[in-house]
């Protein structure tokens, strides 16, 4: 059984690409939504939380863990690959593909506060931009917007132009989702950026990363042949089970209409 976690239900955007490459498996999906956001908390405290969540995933039967969040990812990955037998995938922003495609030379980054200032990411960018510039900036506010199920209309859009329109004026062609929540702004984040702009959501490629690793491990309890060429799953699709730690109305909301 595949475990997901985020802080509430931006990992719900890395569940729904797993999930289209994975349909047969069993998922047991945790959004930490009575302590969101972590993206201004500490390393400590975040830390806390993912041990407490890994231990309710895997007393659920979870045999991988998928930290579908940037900012989990950033502070807590590396103990959580210490303290557990089992295996952790995580975010990676897409710095890489990024820096390939731009054409204007500058890349744009949003994400958490705790992400950009995370020695994990500092890493990845600065083994990774070449000759690229990369500018960053904090979603303020756009964890909040999803979080509350508004995605479009007038406040979802002045809320995301505040954050990406520094990002364009800096010439950015190429915008970085770095956190699992922005993904569900995508078509406003789009709207803004105008079409000369290419937004990455990196959640297929950590699905595939995903699929490589549980192969690798003799994880895999169905069959990746069994998808057939339009991609309808030919096997019998797993079962998915949506936890909480607050309310889950906009939790079910999203997920009736993955
Ligand atoms: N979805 C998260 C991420 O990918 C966390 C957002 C938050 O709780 O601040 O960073």
């Amino acid at each position: 059984m595949i475990g997901i976690f985020d802080s509430g239900i931006g990992g719900l955007s890395v569940y729904r690409e797993i999930r289209k490459l994975l349909p047969w498996e069993d998922y047991v999906y945790y959004a930490d939504n009575a302590h969101c956001p972590y993206g201004e908390k500490t390393k400590e405290y975040i830390t806390g939380r993912a041990r407490e969540i890994t231990e309710i995933l895997i007393s659920k039967g979870a045999d991988i863990i998928v930290v579908a969040c940037n900012t989990a990812t950033a502070a807590a990955i590396s103990t959580l690959r210490a303290e557990y037998p089992i295996r952790f995938i995580g975010m990676e922003p897409a710095i890489k593909p990024a820096v390939a495609m731009t054409k204007t030379g500058v890349v744009g980054v949003l994400a958490t506060a705790g992400t950009l200032k995370a020695e994990k990411y500092r890493h990845t960018r600065d083994t990774m931009h070449g000759d690229v510039v990369v500018v960053e900036h904090i979603g303020q506010g756009f964890v909040e917007l999803v979080e509350s199920g508004e995605t479009s209309g007038p406040h979802a859009e002045e809320v995301v132009r505040n954050s990406l329109k520094p990002l364009l004026d800096e010439g950015a062609d190429t915008i970085v989702l770095g956190c699992t929540h922005y993904p569900f702004l995508i078509d406003v984040i789009r709207k803004i950026a105008g079409p000369g702009v290419t937004v990455i959501d990196p959640a297929p490629a950590v699905a595939r990363h995903l699929l490589e690793v549980m192969q690798e491990e003799g994880l895999l309890h169905g069959n990746p042949d069994c998808n057939d060429a339009s991609g309808a799953v030919t096997e019998n699709p797993g079962h998915s089970e949506f936890l909480s730690s607050g309310p889950d109305n906009i939790l079910k909301k999203l997920v009736s209409k993955l």
